[in-house]
This record gives structure tokens, C-alpha cells and sequence, in this order.
């Protein structure tokens, strides 16, 4: 290992807001493993603002947040929410972690897990908000993307009734399969654009006809599909929070690393919304046609070294 990661890791080990708790101590390895996960609760499941924030505010999370831009540009924004970042790399949180020590922000925090493991760290109803940022596509795995049935699941425990998924990706893919997870469980859609950039000004009512080609039979059938009124105020609020917020000065105004990164190579940049409005179990989208989003998937460049780009 280099010695600037070294340094790093060293250095994470005196970050007050940042949890890394070792995997050995989260993941229970009795048992039959083709069961599936059995994880041990960490002690701060269900306790964040009392052992972290000292306050009572709705919390938001950020899964796979890299170096952590975003959770703290958000907490710079919103004081009167908290924010949580959650990557597996040490190095990466490093910087979230040390920019939020320095300039002593209180409402942040960074969780180093794996995001397969995040159930065990959030009690019922203790996360308001859940933003997917550049996930990984995964376009060979279906229950590794965050947005898959499997993955809706475990954040349906901890994800207060009502609360919201955001999914901001470069992946028309990633866009499209998350979208067809959500009409194909009836799951509300409160916004959904595939071009963010090029819609500001009218989105969100131009980007309503967008859903069309993937909504199928299954939405009406299920009872979700997408809330129109929503999606066509001008300036909305998504009402999770107490007092004044509009998301749509989030939405264009701040930016993930990777989201400049995949801008400045002329990318467009999707954006969906929904809700988790039942306790599942969650299907597998059968209508969506996984050969034809993946052909489309164009080739990207990286700005890191390959050994730290997870795309
Ligand atoms: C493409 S980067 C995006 C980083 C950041 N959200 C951004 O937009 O700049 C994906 C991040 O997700 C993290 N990640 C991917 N899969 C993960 C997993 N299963 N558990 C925890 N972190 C994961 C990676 O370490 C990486 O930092």
C-alpha cells in the first residue's frame, strides 16, 4: 500500500464523523451462506442523532459517495438535516471526512461499509432520504445495482414510510432499469428526466412524456406510476423536509465528481425520484430489455488511475 493511503487511513482513524467499523464485526459468518446475508446490528442502528448529531433531524444518505463532494456540499446547504456519506474506500472518504473536520461542519457524517451491509447500521424509519450518485451500472449483475429489488429491500427497513430514492447517473442503462424496477412494483415516481441539463428551465413537465415507452401494463395495475402534480409545480418541494427547500437548487446546482467528469465529456446526466411505498417483496422488471440499454451504453473515459476507478 502507498504511503500517501497509509497516511490516510492513519488519518481516519482520529475523524470523529467518520464510523468505520471493521467488516469481521458487521457480517455474521454462522449459518448457511446460500440464506444469504445474516449481519450482526451495529450499535449506532437506530441511534445516529443521539450518538452522532446531538440533534433530531431527518437524516439523508448518500450510498457510494467516493470522496464525499456531495454529502458535504448538501450539509453546507441544509444545515437543518443531516447528512451521512457511505463508501467502501478508506481513501476516498478520507477527503469528505477530513473537509468536514476542518471546517467543522456538524451535520456530516461518513459510514465506511459496504453498501450490502447498510441495513445493519439504520433502525426502522431512521433515514428520510437515500441519493444513489454515479452508482456502478452493473451491467452484468442485477443484484449488485442499487436499484434492484434485492437492494430496494434492505433500504425499505430503514427508509421512513414515504421517503425518497434519488438516483442522479450518466448510465441510460442505470436510468432505465431503475425506473422499470419502480413501475413494475407500482412504487411512486415523482420525477424522472433523462436529460437534467438540457431540461432545466422546463423540467420537470417535459420529462413526464419520458415515461411513457417504459411504463408498461404493470403500473396502473399496481397503483404507483407517476404523481403528475409533482412532477409539474415549477419549483418543487418534495416535502420531506421542515421549512423552505427546493430541490431543484440541489438538483443543478451542486455536482458530484464524477457527474462534472461525465459533463465535460458531453454526457447527459438522468435524474429519478420514486418512493418505496410497500414492503415488497419487489419483483424483477420483466419488460425491461436489458440487451437493447446495454448496446447503448457508450464507452467512458477516466480521470483516476484504473486501479481506483470503479467503472
Ligand atoms: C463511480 S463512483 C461515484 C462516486 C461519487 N458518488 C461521485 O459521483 O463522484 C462509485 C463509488 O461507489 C463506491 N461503491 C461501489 N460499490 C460499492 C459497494 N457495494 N459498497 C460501498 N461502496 C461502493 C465506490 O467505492 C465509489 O467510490
Amino acid at each position: 500500500m502507498g504511503h500517501d493511503k497509509l497516511r490516510k487511513f492513519a488519518e481516519n482513524e482520529t475523524f470523529a464523523c467518520l464510523l468505520q467499523p471493521d467488516a469481521s464485526k458487521v457480517l455474521d459468518k454462522t449459518g448457511d451462506p446460500s440464506e444469504g446475508l445474516k449481519l450482526h446490528e451495529h450499535p449506532i442502528k437506530g441511534h445516529w442523532n443521539e450518538m452522532m448529531f446531538h440533534n433530531d433531524q431527518p437524516i439523508v444518505l448518500e450510498l457510494g459517495c467516493g470522496k464525499g463532494e456531495y454529502t458535504i456540499d448538501l450539509s453546507r446547504r441544509v444545515p437543518e438535516r443531516n447528512y451521512i456519506g457511505v463508501d467502501i474506500k478508506g481513501a476516498r472518504l478520507w477527503r469528505g471526512a477530513k473537509t468536514a473536520t476542518e471546517e467543522g461542519i456538524g451535520n456530516v457524517a461518513f459510514l465506511r461499509t459496504r453498501i450490502e451491509f447498510i441495513e445493519a447500521f439504520f433502525g426502522p424509519g431512521e433515514v428520510s432520504e437515500i441519493w444513489l450518485t454515479f452508482s456502478d451500472p452493473q451491467l452484468k449483475s442485477e443484484n449488485s445495482r442499487l436499484t434492484s429489488p434485492l437492494f430496494l429491500g434492505r433500504y425499505r427497513k430503514f427508509l421512513r414510510p414515504g421517503g425518497i430514492i434519488h438516483l442522479k447517473t450518466d448510465s441510460r442503462f442505470l436510468h432505465e432499469y431503475s425506473k422499470a424496477v419502480a413501475l413494475e412494483n407500482g412504487l411512486t415516481i415523482l420525477a424522472a428526466t433523462t436529460d437534467l441539463y438540457g431540461s432545466k428551465g422546463v423540467f420537470p413537465p417535459a420529462t413526464v412524456a419520458t415515461l411513457g415507452h417504459v411504463r408498461g401494463g404493470t403500473a396502473g395495475k399496481a397503483g404507483g406510476g407517476v404523481r403528475g402534480a409533482d412532477v409539474e409545480r415549477g419549483e418543487y418541494s418534495l416535502g420531506t423536509v421542515r421549512g423552505k427547500y427546493s430541490l431543484g437548487a440541489e438538483l443543478f446546482e451542486v455536482q458530484t465528481f464524477y457527474e462534472r467528469m461525465f459533463l465535460s465529456q458531453g454526457y447527459k446526466i438522468t435524474y429519478l425520484a420514486f418512493t418505496i411505498d410497500h414492503d415488497g417483496p419487489y419483483k424483477h422488471p420483466e419488460t425491461f430489455d436489458s440487451d437493447y440499454w446495454r448496446s447503448i451504453e457508450g464507452p467512458r473515459r477516466f480521470v483516476h488511475s484504473p486501479a481506483s476507478s470503479q467503472r
